[in-house]
């Protein structure tokens, strides 16, 4: 399973980077807003920062909605580096600019997804990732990890290669559970991963450890 982080803070990308177990980094244009990251010429500086910082998969998002003016955005943002992976939104526009860009070989991540259809439609469509936001839907008291296995079934019978970006992850449990249903990665912010390393009988064990090695050596 990849871990990417969710977020578009360079100290925390930095943070999960130097942990040794990141795959990538997806952003969104609130993630950006919340950084301060305004104009065009900054907003592409900061996706370049970023590549720089990890070792992995970048996701920039387009603003445009109609396809002609996603197309030529994408080309932009793809062209800035080559871990640069074009995020477009599930909708009727940009499923045609996923295909155009999967023709061309340029990797795509099909943001915004809710429902088994869409994932159906973005991976008959090439997309590279598709994102399916399983916080936003237990928000509003729906099932986010019965979608990424719905999704999980229906790729696996027809062998598509299209990978499960569970999104909008919140917390640790959330990477456990979609770990287990086998998505191929999760984004989520520094705390999901950092959960996994926590349990008192691993600090309860450390600490006899040390002292009994403090009795006999001094
Ligand atoms: C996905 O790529 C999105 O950036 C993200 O996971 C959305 O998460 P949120 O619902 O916590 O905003």
């Amino acid at each position: 399973m990849k871990f990417f982080i969710d977020t578009a803070n360079l100290d925390q990308i930095k943070e999960a980077q130097d942990l040794g177990v990141l795959d990538g980094v997806t952003t969104n244009p609130s993630l950006m807003a919340k950084e301060g990251i305004s104009g065009k010429e900054n907003i592409l500086q900061h996706y370049k920062d970023i590549c720089e910082i990890v070792d992995g998969d970048v996701s920039a998002e387009v603003i445009a909605t109609d396809f002609d003016t996603m197309v030529k955005e994408g080309e932009e943002l793809a062209a800035l580096h080559d871990q640069i992976i074009v995020k477009i939104p599930m909708i009727k526009d940009g499923i045609k600019a996923i295909k155009y860009f999967s023709d061309k070989g340029i990797k795509t991540n099909c943001t915004l997804v809710f429902s088994a259809g869409q994932a159906l439609l973005a991976a008959k469509a090439g997309a590279t990732y598709v994102s399916p936001f399983i916080g936003r839907l237990d928000d509003i008291s729906s099932d986010g990890l019965s979608l990424i296995s719905e999704i999980r079934l229906i790729y696996d019978n027809y062998g598509f290669a299209t990978e499960i970006l569970a999104a909008s992850v919140r917390h640790t449990m959330h990477v456990i559970d979609c770990a287990k249903i086998g998505a191929d990665v999760m984004t989520g912010p520094l705390s999901s991963i950092e959960g996994l390393l926590k349990h008192p009988l691993t600090d309860i064990g450390l600490e006899k450890f040390l002292a009994d090695y403090k009795k006999t050596n001094g």
